[in-house]
């Protein structure tokens, strides 16, 4: 698929002021620091379009972007960071997990997974919440460029066994890198054919 325009539309903190119009919708969520909002700028191809930080809690509203006129990209916050209030942390928690529950024209959650770390419990759990809420969602393992090939493979097979452990079937899988633009035109592919359904 071509990206012939992007447009940053809005950014909010409650998911009834998500824009009105039912477009396809395409969500990236993952611990702070995975590489989101990297990745949404990786895709469409634009540095400055979703704000990116070396420092972990950079997201922190619902962030909308229109592709082409036709499908939306949302930029969320990451779970897990630890460098805030308890309080603060279930006010993200709760604003995520409603959009996510409500938010009817979302026809995939992006779960992106640090491709460098062994399976991580927070990244476990959050999946096996997305099957209570009946959410279509795929994983992307990002950074890729930072590890070797085979420490890549040992640690993104050790992801999807122990998926197993919960899961009868394995969700589709990207391996990515916003550095190299690894696996872009993969998820590029995949969206299109989503959207050939939706539109
Ligand atoms: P929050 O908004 O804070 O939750 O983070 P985020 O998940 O949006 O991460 P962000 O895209 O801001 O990236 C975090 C850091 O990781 C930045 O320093 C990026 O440059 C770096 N980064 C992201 N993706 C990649 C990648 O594929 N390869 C490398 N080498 N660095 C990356
Ligand atoms: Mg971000």
């Amino acid at each position: 698929m071509k990206i012939k325009k992007t447009a940053f539309l809005q950014s909010v903190t409650d998911w009834r002021q998500c824009p009105k119009s039912q477009l396809p919708e395409y969500a990236f969520i993952g611990r702070s620091n995975v590489g989101k909002s990297s990745l949404i700028n990786m895709l469409v191809q634009n540095s400055t379009l979703a704000k990116t930080s070396s420092k972990p809690g950079k997201t922190q509203t619902i962030n909308h972007f229109i592709v082409n006129d036709e499908w939306y990209l949302v930029d969320l916050p990451g779970y897990g960071f630890a460098h805030t209030s308890k309080e603060t942390r279930a006010k993200w928690a709760a604003m995520i997990d409603e959009y996510l529950q409500r938010r009817t024209n979302l026809v995939n959650l992006f779960v992106l997974i640090d491709s460098r770390l062994e399976p991580q419990n927070i990244d476990v759990e959050f999946i096996n919440k997305l099957g209570e809420f009946g959410i279509p969602f795929s994983i992307t393992f990002t950074k890729a460029d930072k590890i070797s090939g085979t420490k890549l493979n040992t640690n993104v097979n050790q992801f999807l066994d122990k998926l197993t452990e919960t899961w009868e079937e394995l969700p589709p899988h990207f391996i990515t890198s916003s550095v190299t633009g690894k696996g872009r035109e993969e998820i590029l592919d995949f969206i299109e054919s989503i959207n050939n359904n939706n539109l």
